[in-house]
C-alpha cells in the first residue's frame, strides 16, 4: 500500500503541540496580602509595620497569637517555599501539607545571643521550609500556631 508521505505543514504542527506539553515550572511569589491566603478567623490575624526584614512587595508580615486560628493556601504546582525572616528568640510556626502532620518551621536567630521577645527580626526572610516533589495538581497548605509556640508567621511564599 501506497503511504502518502505527512505534509511538513502537518507535522510542525505535532512538533508544536509535543514541545507546548513539556512540562515547564515557574515559581510564583505570593505576598501575605494575597487574596489567594485564607486568614481563619481574620480578625485573628494581624498585619505588621512594614520592615526591611520582611519579604515581598509590602515589606510586612500576618502574625496571629490565636491557637486555634490558621492560613490556608491552595495552589496547582510541584512545589511549595515558605519564606520568614528570624528572630533572637524562640519563634516558631506550623505548617501541614495536604493534611498531613504538622511540622515545626524554627524561626530563631540561634546565630543571635536571646533578647527580650518584644525585639525585631536579626535575619532577612529567606526559605525557611520547601515541600518539593509534589505531584502536579492541588495542593492545600495550612499555616498556623503549632503546639508549645503560640504564634504563626505568614509572609511570602513562591
Ligand atoms: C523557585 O524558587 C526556589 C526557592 O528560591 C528555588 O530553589 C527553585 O530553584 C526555583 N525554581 C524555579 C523553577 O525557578
Amino acid at each position: 500500500m501506497l503511504q502518502k508521505p505527512i505534509p511538513l505543514f502537518l507535522s510542525s504542527c505535532f512538533f508544536a503541540l509535543v514541545s507546548a506539553q513539556t512540562p515547564t515550572h515557574r515559581n510564583v511569589s505570593i505576598d501575605d496580602q494575597s487574596p489567594l491566603i485564607d486568614y481563619v478567623p481574620r480578625t485573628s490575624w494581624s498585619l505588621t509595620d512594614a520592615g526591611d526584614w520582611d519579604a515581598g512587595e509590602g515589606r510586612a508580615h500576618m502574625v496571629t497569637n490565636d491557637a486555634d486560628a490558621y492560613a490556608t493556601f491552595r495552589f496547582i504546582g510541584v512545589a511549595f517555599y515558605y519564606y520568614s525572616a528570624l528572630w533572637p528568640y524562640r519563634v516558631g510556626t506550623g505548617i501541614r501539607v495536604d493534611g498531613g502532620p504538622v511540622t515545626v518551621i524554627d524561626q530563631q536567630d540561634h546565630d543571635s545571643a536571646p533578647t527580650a521577645e518584644n525585639q525585631g527580626p536579626s535575619v532577612r526572610a529567606q526559605v525557611l521550609s520547601s515541600v518539593t516533589g509534589l505531584s502536579n495538581s492541588e495542593h492545600t497548605i495550612q499555616i498556623l500556631p503549632p503546639p508549645g509556640y503560640g504564634v504563626a508567621v505568614v509572609d511570602f511564599f513562591m
